[in-house]
């Protein structure tokens, strides 16, 4: 009888715990997700800038303000983009400010040596970046040049783009060069992946130089306070991390960064289109690893700033496989599936729901590299599936956060397995709560219960971005494969949502 009974339970645990579940809790909001975690990032690599971004004044072929693809800005700003960081990256760190204001004409040639060698004739500027992201409606993230430039270069940036009229050298070549208001750029960073290609350096040689830069980086007046980053540990080099909040005063700081790639190896990342499950596995495996990163290094954090003072900003961050067939490999052109929907989605899921910590994130990159939002080829424009995970998602941006509790089947492969199921929810200033679901599993569509505590809601509405290849992407010539649809398959009754979410898939629910 005993035996039985012990029996019975062992089947009720498995079974009860075979279900995806996801608990709400509505009344506890306290923290606010940035709207600067859907950041993007543009850099002077490939057809990011050249042919993405900009084509030009004289251009008369793709409609365009001041060389700028008017296409590529209606699509932004439908993704409600809050900030772009710019002008890289690895070219940060070579790139002289100075050789890129003026008449065109008189702009020096350089190459870009880290991205192909091509020649970069700076026709796209400081002036042309952070005249194009008023257009966009964008908060501009200037990236210093440490690596091989001087403070004295970087504090003139910061003179050129915010200092008032008259005030000082910088802001007459501001108004020599056309434009006599300064722009409003808050966020700077002080170097990019020092570790590497922003000058090899040790964290405490860079905590010293980063501190060096800084101190003459002068604000001008208290309302428009200048935020600066430090560049950032890669994955989990936590010592970098413990290092920066050692060594550089809080006063000194406004927050780290920190980049991670999901890169099945280095020396053979794959095909992006034509993978194996097991590459998909890998590929969300090193996706997931984003919810230990962020958890490791806020530990690091909080130990010298309880009071999350010091934002993290996860400042590059997306997948990264073979360029296309046939594309220049140094320009990193790449195709995005649904498993780079999968990507996005589980990865914005960990940033909203650390948002205590998490103020900002940029994905690599905005147009033609890495995991784009956009494609573009000559006149024709294709928006991506991780284009419309941003889109969707775009609810979250400055709304309340509402904790979750996730319990979740797992998603198998071998002796490997990953939680099927990730989820975030958030508050809006309307009042609607909105709750994004993912479902990595590859071959099973789940079903989830949705607990709801704190709240009553009367009504629920869904939108789905689904495909039935997970290979599947938007192509020039089918533009349009992939784009998310009305989801009426969540059903309300009382405190329990019930839905069924495909393999591969991502929800975001609407409840009011
Ligand atoms: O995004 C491409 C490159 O990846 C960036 O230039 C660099 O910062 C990172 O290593």
């Amino acid at each position: 009888m005993r035996k039985v009974f012990c029996l019975l339970l062992i089947c009720y645990t498995l079974n009860s715990t075979a279900q995806n579940k996801i608990v709400l809790y509505a009344d506890r909001g306290k923290d606010t997700i940035s709207k600067n975690i859907y950041g993007h990032f543009a850099e002077h690599l490939g057809h990011c800038i050249y042919g993405g971004f900009y084509v030009g004044e004289n251009n008369t072929k793709i409609p365009n303000k001041n060389g700028v693809r008017l296409d590529v800005v209606e699509a932004l700003k439908k993704l409600k983009i809050p900030v772009l960081r710019w002008p890289g990256g690895c070219f940060a760190d070579t790139y002289h400010w100075k050789d890129g204001v003026g008449p065109k004409d008189k702009r020096p040639s350089m190459l870009n040596v880290w991205w192909g060698n091509v020649k970069e004739d700076n026709s796209f500027g400081t002036n042309e970046f952070l005249n194009m992201c008023e257009l966009l409606g964008a908060e501009p993230y200037l990236s210093g040049n440490v690596g091989s430039g001087t403070p004295q270069e970087l504090a003139d940036w910061v003179k050129y783009t915010i200092h008032p009229n008259g005030s000082s050298p910088m802001p007459d070549l501001r108004a020599q060069n056309g434009r006599s208001n300064p722009w409003h750029v808050k966020f700077w960073g002080i170097g990019n992946e020092a570790w590497g290609c922003g000058g090899n350096m040790k964290p405490e040689h860079y905590a010293d130089v980063y501190r060096q830069f800084v101190t003459y980086m002068s604000d001008w007046n208290n309302s428009d306070r200048i935020f600066r980053i430090a560049s950032g540990a890669s994955d989990d080099d936590y010592n970098w991390t413990e290092v920066m909040m050692r060594d550089i005063p809080a006063k000194m700081i406004d927050a780290i960064g920190v980049h991670h790639y999901s890169v099945i190896d280095w020396s053979n990342k794959g095909s992006a289109t034509n993978f194996s499950e097991e590459q998909y596995f890998t590929t969300m495996q090193k996706a997931m690893e984003m919810e230990e990163l962020v958890t490791k290094h806020s530990a690091i954090m909080d130990k010298y700033d309880p009071k999350k003072k010091i934002a993290m900003a996860v400042d590059e961050w997306g997948g990264w496989y073979d360029v296309e067939p046939g594309t220049n490999p140094a320009f990193l052109f790449q195709q995005n599936t649904m498993r780079d929907a999968m990507i996005a989605g589980t990865t914005l899921n960990t940033f909203n729901n650390h948002c205590d910590r998490v103020k900002m994130a940029n994905v690599a990159q905005a147009i033609n590299v890495l995991q784009s939002v956009i494609l573009t080829n000559e006149e024709k424009l294709i928006l991506t599936p991780t284009y419309h995970v941003m889109e969707m998602y775009n609810v979250h941006q400055d709304a309340l956060m509402l904790p979750t509790a996730v319990t979740s089947v797992d998603y198998k492969m071998g002796k490997e397995k990953l939680k099927a199921i990730s989820a975030s929810a958030s508050k809006d200033k309307n009042g609607a709560t909105h709750i994004s679901v993912v479902n990595v599993d590859a071959n099973n569509a789940q079903d989830v219960t949705i607990e709801i505590n704190g709240a009553n809601y009367k009504s629920i509405t869904g939108r789905i971005l689904t495909s039935d290849k997970m290979q599947n992407y938007n192509s020039f010539d089918s533009p349009e494969k992939i784009k998310p649809a009305a989801y009426t398959g969540a059903k309300l009754s009382g405190s329990t949502i019930t839905l069924k979410i495909p393999a591969y898939s991502v929800i975001v629910l609407e409840l009011k």
